[in-house]
C-alpha cells in the first residue's frame, strides 16, 4: 500500500501562536509512517515552517488566482510564488467553504490549481456534493462531482511524473464539521467515481484521492484501510492536538 496522505486544515484557528505551537508539537512527536501537511491561516505560515521537522510538509488554505510573479496588484491575496517561496508545498483549492462564503466558481477554482501547479506545489482540489444533491440519488451526485472536476481541470494538462502535482479530497458537505461522516461506502463510490473520471476524461490515473468531512480517531483507520482512499482532509479534529497526534498513531497501525 503506498504512503497515506494527512492533511490537517485548520481553518481559521488557532487565535495565538502560542496555540499553534502546541498542534505542531502534536504533530511532530506523534510515530507516523504518513504524509502529513499542516495547512495553518496564512498568517501562521512562516511560523510553523520554523517549527516543523523536514517531515512534516507546509500547506496553505488558498491562493491568489493570478500569480505575477514579481508581485502585483491584489489587496488581501497572497500569490502562489509567495507561498512557495516560504516552503509550502501543498495548496488546498476550492475548498466547500470558499466556495460558499466567497462565492468561488469552478473557473476560478481551475485557475487557482494551474497557478499553484505552475509555481511548483501540489493543488488539493475540494470536490463535494450538497445534502439536498445527495438526497436526490446516486446519478446527480455523479453529475455534480463530475461537473466540479471538468469545471476546474479542464485545461490542465499533467504527464504521468506530475500526477502527483494534484491530489483530489472528496469532502461531502454534509459530513463537513457536522460529525456525520460518510459510511465508507458511499466513500468509496464517489471516489471510485472520481478515479474513472479522472482515468478517462482528464489522463490522469494516478492522482491521490482522499476523504474529508468528520473524520477522527474513531473513523480513521476504517477510510485509511481500504486502499481506493489515499489519505484524509482533516479539519476539527486536526487543531485538537492529542486526537490528532492519535490520529496519526492509529494511521501509523495500518
Ligand atoms: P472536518 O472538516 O474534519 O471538521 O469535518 C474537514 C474539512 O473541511 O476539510
Amino acid at each position: 500500500m503506498s504512503k497515506k496522505l494527512i492533511i490537517a486544515n485548520w481553518k481559521m484557528n488557532p487565535l495565538t501562536l502560542r496555540e499553534a505551537g502546541i498542534l505542531v508539537d502534536a504533530v511532530e512527536s506523534a510515530e507516523s509512517n504518513a504524509d502529513i501537511v499542516i495547512a495553518p491561516p496564512f498568517v501562521f505560515t512562516e511560523y510553523v515552517s520554523s517549527v516543523t521537522s523536514a517531515e512534516t510538509k507546509l500547506g496553505a488554505q488558498d491562493v491568489c488566482w493570478e500569480d505575477p510573479a514579481k508581485g502585483g496588484a491584489y489587496t488581501g491575496e497572497v500569490s502562489a510564488t509567495m507561498l512557495k517561496k516560504m516552503g509550502v508545498e501543498y495548496v488546498i483549492v476550492g475548498h466547500s467553504e470558499r466556495r460558499q462564503y466567497s462565492q468561488e466558481t469552478d473557473a476560478l477554482i481551475g485557475k487557482k490549481v494551474a497557478v499553484t501547479i505552475k509555481a511548483g506545489m501540489t493543488a488539493v482540489l475540494c470536490v463535494g456534493e450538497s445534502l439536498a444533491i445527495r438526497k436526490k440519488g446516486t446519478s446527480e451526485i455523479k453529475k455534480y462531482i463530475k461537473k466540479q472536476l471538468s469545471g476546474a481541470l479542464s485545461g490542465i494538462e499533467l504527464s504521468k511524473s506530475q500526477a502527483h502535482k494534484l491530489v483530489i479530497a472528496y469532502e461531502p458537505i454534509w459530513a463537513i464539521g457536522t460529525g456525520k461522516a460518510a459510511t465508507l461506502e458511499d466513500a468509496l463510490g464517489v471516489i471510485t467515481y472520481i478515479r474513472s473520471i479522472l482515468t478517462t476524461n482528464h489522463h490522469i490515473p494516478t492522482t491521490r484521492i482522499l476523504y474529508g468531512g468528520s473524520v477522527d480517531s474513531k473513523n480513521i483507520k476504517g477510510f485509511l484501510s481500504d486502499e481506493d482512499i489515499d489519505g484524509a482532509l482533516v479539519g476539527g479534529a486536526s487543531v485538537n492536538p492529542k486526537e490528532f497526534s492519535k490520529m496519526i498513531a492509529i494511521v501509523a497501525t495500518i
